[in-house]
């Protein structure tokens, strides 16, 4: 019989119980697929008297992850704790240092230590693997590094917060406000400790930046996302794109151009009918769109117990079967240090502005907009209320920079009460 290929599983939340679920209830099946027993050594947490659900004592019980993860008896280190630096990072270091193979759900520390760490596996002959870090369930990154591997990765683009989308979909189907659909997901238990990470835009911001790394072969670079949360997405805005035929999203999109590499994650329009615009709930998306392969779409639970610890398996799985893959789909050493796009691609955009009720108030709207050199493709004026009213408009393609103008001079027209809204329409 082969050896078997021993864990030891620092934190036990909802994932870590997930993966010991696994391991013990599915040993036969692991065993049979890769060839060798699944066994855990070790485990630690912050609480060790919590009922998680699972039996733990067979393993070993320790206070500090350090100290697990350079046990003797630890073939895979598997980090579960969170943060993007503290006891999660200094425990992935001293795995890789110590020569053990890394599996992680850790998107916050490969957001910001990812080059470091996949430099520090290399250097030590270690694997350092994160598919659980990305969109949950959904087998993303092994997608895109290896079954797209023969790909230029024309443009990636993914909601892979549910919360998010949770909340915009309450927004739209229970007439909710913002504040009232976050008080439900808040409910539901959905929020991130911190819910900036989630509603900010930061959670998912972090997962694209970990895929334009695979996708561009770059040095992984979060502080270069651009990064809008949802907290300015109003009913208003959701209810009137749909009457133009479209959803709010969280969206995020990377994708080279000659202008550089471009990483945006905010609430972009995207047509009701694509998939990414049937996409409701907590669920996660992520569209792939390679040079050979075309688009493909994947779909399914981006967060939970069984959708995450299922990930967790598929890394250590890889491990266990002997796939040594680099942590970024190319060596840490090649990986290039990504030239931020100054600008982004041309786009048609949203605008919503409450306009005065008064001759030629359209007619200058219409020449702010004109003068900056952004065309009007259509345009819908509802019911004056109070000497206002909604005015839509959905702009031909054009550069942020000539909306910018546009907007920069609307006030001057004095027409419009308040900020006009203007959001990125994401042709999918
Ligand atoms: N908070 C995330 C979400 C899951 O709502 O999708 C973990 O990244």
């Amino acid at each position: 019989m082969s050896d078997p290929i021993r864990l030891g599983i620092a934190g036990l939340g909802t994932v870590g119980a997930g993966v010991v679920k696994i391991v013990r209830q599915k040993a036969p099946l692991l065993e049979a697929r890769s060839g060798r027993p699944i066994t855990i050594s070790a485990v630690s947490a912050r609480n060790r008297e919590k009922d998680r659900g699972v039996s733990l004592a067979a393993y070993d019980w320790e206070d500090d992850p350090v100290t697990l993860a350079t046990r003797d008896d630890v073939d895979v280190f598997v980090e579960l704790v969170g943060g993007s630096d503290g006891p999660a990072k200094a425990a992935v270091e001293a795995a890789l240092k110590a020569g053990k193979d890394v599996v992680t759900a850790n998107k916050a520390l490969l957001a910001h230590h990812g080059q470091a760490l996949a430099q520090l596996a290399e250097e030590n002959g270690c694997v350092l693997r994160f598919e659980a870090a990305v969109a949950g369930g959904i087998p993303v990154i092994k997608a895109l590094t290896e079954g797209l591997a023969g790909n230029d990765i024309l443009r990636v683009m993914g909601v892979m917060n549910g919360t998010c989308n949770y909340i915009l979909t309450r927004m739209e189907s229970g007439g909710l406000t913002y504040d009232e659909a976050f008080a439900e997901a808040d409910a539901l238990g959905f929020l991130e400790a911190d819910p900036e990470l989630d509603v900010g835009g930061i959670d998912a911001g972090h997962k694209l930046a970990l895929l334009a790394s695979i996708a561009y072969g770059t040095q992984v670079a979060f502080n270069a996302v651009e990064l809008e949360g949802i907290g300015r997405v109003t009913i208003d805005d959701i209810r009137q794109a749909a009457d133009m035929g479209y959803k709010i999203k969280l969206l995020g999109v990377c994708r080279m151009s000659g202008r550089g590499l471009e990483q945006s994650m905010s609430p972009c329009l995207v047509p009701a009918s694509s998939p990414l615009g049937q996409l409701d709930g907590g669920t996660n998306m992520v569209v792939i769109e390679g040079d050979q392969v075309g688009q493909i779409v994947m779909r399914g639970a981006g967060a939970g117990e069984g959708p995450t610890a299922s990930a967790v398996m598929g890394d250590v799985m890889d491990i266990a079967r002997g796939t040594r893959l680099t942590t970024f789909g190319a060596p840490a050493s090649k990986l290039v240090a990504a030239t931020p796009a100054q600008a982004a691609t041309p786009a048609p955009y949203y605008l919503r502005m409450a306009l005065a009720d008064k001759p030629g108030a359209l007619a200058k709207v219409a020449s702010a907009l004109g003068e900056a050199g952004v065309s009007i493709h259509r345009m819908r004026q509802y019911n004056h209320v109070d000497n206002t009213a909604p005015v839509l408009i959905v702009t031909h393609k054009t550069t942020r920079a000539a909306l910018d103008a546009a907007l920069a001079a609307i006030p001057a027209t004095g027409v419009v009460q308040g900020d006009p809204v203007a959001l990125r329409i994401e042709e999918v």
